[in-house]
């Protein structure tokens, strides 16, 4: 009997800012080299409805309006990694939330100034990237 425990799978959204500077590959390559699979993938515009679905949590937040106009703006990369630990660890390439403070060799510490044009998106827990796959991607749930 195997005893392998199974992959886990999380979202991740690169962000219209990082479609509109050319970073998409440079993004994505990290994630390759780290070697997580790519399960699905797909250029999309997030439309009001689906960002009041994602945002759910801070939808009643300050930021939140700026930060939906900015997320509805224009193409981003949808897609679902999948690989050992793939939240944390995609997490952990993705870096802190403010660009300014991310550590130097993270996504947002090496490319990003900002707190909200900080180009990636990834699931935080389980929960959450069971809840966004299935909203972004229902055919995988
Ligand atoms: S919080 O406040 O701890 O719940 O925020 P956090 O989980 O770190 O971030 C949630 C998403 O909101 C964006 N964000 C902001 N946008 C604009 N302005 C401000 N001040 C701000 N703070 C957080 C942040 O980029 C996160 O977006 P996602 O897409 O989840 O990465």
């Amino acid at each position: 009997m195997s005893s392998s425990i199974p992959e886990e799978r999380t979202l991740v959204l690169i962000k219209p800012d990082a479609v509109r500077r050319g970073l998409v590959g440079e993004i994505i390559s990290r994630f390759e080299r780290k070697g997580l699979r790519i399960e699905v993938m797909d250029v999309r515009t997030m439309d009001a409805a689906l960002a009041d679905e994602h945002y759910a949590e801070h939808v009643d937040k300050p930021f939140y309006p700026p930060l939906k106009t900015f997320m509805t703006g224009g193409p981003l990369v949808a897609l679902v990694l999948a690989g050992d630990q793939v939240i944390d660890v995609v997490r952990n390439l993705v870096g802190a939330t403010d660009g300014r403070r991310a550590a130097a060799g993270t996504i947002r510490g090496d490319f990003s100034l900002s707190n909200r044009e900080n180009l990636a998106h990834a699931s935080d827990s389980v929960d959450s990237a069971k809840r966004e796959i299935a909203l972004w991607f229902p055919e995988l749930a």
